[in-house]
């Protein structure tokens, strides 16, 4: 019953937060595509968000995208998730993802939330994750964006690393309410 009750709410915050996402990225221009040793950094591509989906799932512990956020990037995924992708036999495989969002205090600031970053296991090490950090920069620096937050785990150091390199700075260290991980809030401005 209580689960029934709450149904109003949880639909009117989900299409809250499609109208937040859709209100910023619409003012953003797609994501330019670009190939460095053989590896193309570009926006997504619609038909493409299930192999994206199912990527995350693989490297973020099992869980999916939230059906409202799946449904902006089909929307606007070529604005604000940037794809790494490499030929292989003909083939392009997706190797790698840079995915976007605005949460209400990204609104407040004029920031991008860094929502996730993952490279492939077999490709990580390899500098394509720093390569990706910096395309968002270049990318989202060119816009009317003021800069780009994000979170990390403060064990987690290759995220930090590739992060920290691109001129993010930590501006608050917390733990997490819900996983109970020590976390890093950051921000990187453009005008630095
Ligand atoms: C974070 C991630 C995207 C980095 O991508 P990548 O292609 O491996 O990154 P790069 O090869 O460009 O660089 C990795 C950097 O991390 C550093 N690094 C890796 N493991 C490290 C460790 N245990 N301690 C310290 N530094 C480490 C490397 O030295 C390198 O830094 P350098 O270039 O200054 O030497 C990748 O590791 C990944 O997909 N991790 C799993 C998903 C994840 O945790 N995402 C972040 C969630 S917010």
């Amino acid at each position: 019953m209580k689960k029934i009750l709450r149904l109003p709410v949880v639909a009117a915050r989900q299409a809250a937060l499609i109208f937040r996402d859709l209100k910023m990225s619409l003012r953003l221009p797609a994501v330019q595509s670009e190939t460095e040793n053989g590896i193309t950094y570009r926006g997504m591509h619609r038909s493409e968000l299930t192999s994206i989906n199912n990527l995350y799932v693989l490297m973020n512990g099992g869980s999916n995208i939230a059906l409202a956020r799946r449904f902006v990037y089909w929307l606007v995924g070529n604005k604000i998730v940037i794809v790494v992708s490499k030929k292989e036999q003909g083939e392009e495989k997706i190797i790698g993802l840079n995915m976007f969002y605005f949460n209400k205090k990204d609104v407040r600031q004029n920031t991008i939330h860094d929502g996730f970053v993952g490279i492939e296991h077999s490709f990580q090490g390899l500098g394509i994750g720093s390569r990706l950090r910096r395309k968002g920069v270049v990318n989202f620096g060119g816009t009317y964006l003021s800069g780009i937050s994000s979170r990390i785990d403060v064990d987690n150091k290759a995220s930090l690393a590739v992060t920290l390199k691109v001129g993010a700075e930590p501006v608050e260290q917390y733990t997490d309410p819900v996983t109970g991980a020590e976390r890093y809030y950051l921000i990187n401005w453009f005008d630095k």
